[in-house]
């Protein structure tokens, strides 16, 4: 029987859920039940959810973290992070702990325009789409007035407009691209309402506008983080010989794309959990952040480390375009919280503060990989959610943490002491 539907947008959400249950599961009253579980209790905020998006059955949790620890120009902070992956926030505070006591994190802001196209087609001589355009220029900023009026307020708007020839790429390919400003807020809906104001203005019987959209290339909305110290003050057993190594890592991922990108993704685990804890666009800062690195025509890693007259550095520096106000910070809760957690930083102020995490989060993963490899941390940290899968009780759970206190975990030998301890207690 076919499960196409029209109309489902339509249904009211217990008639959504009914008919997907019906459809799409072979128990309806445990589907039901698992989803209705996740419901909030509160009707209004619960409400506020289902308006976030479309045909909302339910709410998806992830679990909300927080690093503390943080000195970041010298300002201690404690760091919301979202994520479901075990290791990123106990990775996060003990790296931030750990450059607490050496200076902390230095982080600037390089950077913070956007850019924003309107592509179109055009055909006739180019001498005169450049007169028209010159001619026009200041009508074209005209019909953004009432856009930008509150952003010009706050000191942000239009910076630029430039006429772009692409006819080598594509024939008959031209485009007007655009710089913006747009403060604290991400900016994505100002940036879209400014071009589609301007493609109005400009498109004649001759320009053929074909789309209008702010670009999630970023390369001037640009942060660095940097942690350094004198190679004895990294600790252990041989200092020289971890800053080495660590450098050796680095040097791998900046020539070598297929480690480049675990590389980077390390570093976005860190930067994507705060993203999405204040409430921002992780794929919009995930796009910015591969094409970045892909900027020179190689996939490269996004950060780099020194080793010069005895002192270690390492640092990042990548894209971000990020909001503290529009979009849902102020609308989420838990958002809001988070902002108010980071004590309500501007969008610089959280450029940095991301960037920092990135870099706390690439330095973990490094120094693990270089010294007792990534599985040690990461299966210590996974264990919980294998005794979870196993279906414990508190007890068992208790006993094999305990067990496992200074062992190396794996699943098949979680497996097994929960096999002889429930023996055991049967
Ligand atoms: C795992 O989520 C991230 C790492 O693979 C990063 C890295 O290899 O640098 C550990």
């Amino acid at each position: 029987m076919s499960k196409k539907i029209s109309g489902f947008s339509k249904f009211t959400k217990e008639e959504k859920i009914n008919w997907l249950a019906e459809n799409y599961f072979k128990n309806s009253s445990i589907t039901i039940a698992t989803i209705k579980q996740y419901w909030n209790d509160t009707e209004k905020l619960q409400e506020l959810h289902d308006d976030f998006i479309e045909n909302t059955i339910s709410n998806f949790y992830l679990p909300l973290g927080v690093a503390p620890n943080f000195l970041i120009n010298d300002e201690e902070y404690a760091i919301p992070m979202v994520t479901e992956e075990s290791s990123v926030v106990a990775a996060a505070s003990l790296v931030a702990k750990f450059w607490s006591t050496k200076g902390g994190f230095k982080t600037t802001v390089l950077g913070t325009t956007k850019i924003g196209q309107v592509h179109f087609i055009y055909a006739g001589e180019k001498d005169s789409l450049e007169t028209y355009f010159n001619n026009n220029k200041s009508k074209l900023y005209a019909a953004t007035a009432s856009i930008t009026k509150n952003m010009e307020k706050r000191g942000g708007g239009i910076l630029d407009i430039q006429l772009v020839d692409k006819t080598d790429a594509l024939e008959n390919y031209y485009q007007l691209h655009i710089t913006f400003e747009t403060k604290d807020s991400m900016g994505a809906n100002f940036i879209n309402s400014c071009l589609e104001a301007i493609a109005t203005q400009f498109r004649t019987d001759e320009i053929e506008i074909v789309m209008s959209i702010l670009s999630n290339y970023v390369p001037e909305c640009l942060v660095r983080a940097e942690v350094s110290c004198k190679i004895e003050d990294l600790g252990g057993e041989d200092p020289q010989k971890f800053a080495e190594k660590f450098y050796q890592a680095v040097k791998i991922a900046e020539v070598e794309p297929y480690r480049a990108v675990t590389h980077n993704k390390g570093i976005m685990n860190g930067i994507d959990a705060v993203v999405i804890a204040t409430g921002n666009d992780f794929r919009a800062v995930e796009a910015g952040a591969h094409a970045y690195a892909a900027r020179l025509g190689r996939y490269t890693s996004l950060s780099h480390c020194s080793i010069d007259n005895g002192i270690f550095k390492f640092w990042l520096e990548l894209p971000l375009a990020v909001g503290t106000v529009g979009g849902i910070t102020a609308l989420h809760p838990l958002a809001k919280l988070s902002l108010e957690m980071l004590q309500k930083p501007s969008a610089k102020d959280l450029m940095q503060i991301m960037a920092t995490a990135g870099l706390a989060q690439n330095f973990a993963a490094l120094r693990a990989l270089t010294t007792k490899g990534i599985q040690h941390g990461h299966m210590k940290m996974h264990l919980q959610n294998i005794l979870n899968q196993l279906g414990v009780t508190h007890l068992e759970k208790e006993e094999i943490t305990k067990y496992f206190d200074g062992k190396t975990v794996s699943h098949a030998a979680v497996v097994s002491k929960f096999n002889t301890l429930r023996e055991t207690l049967n």
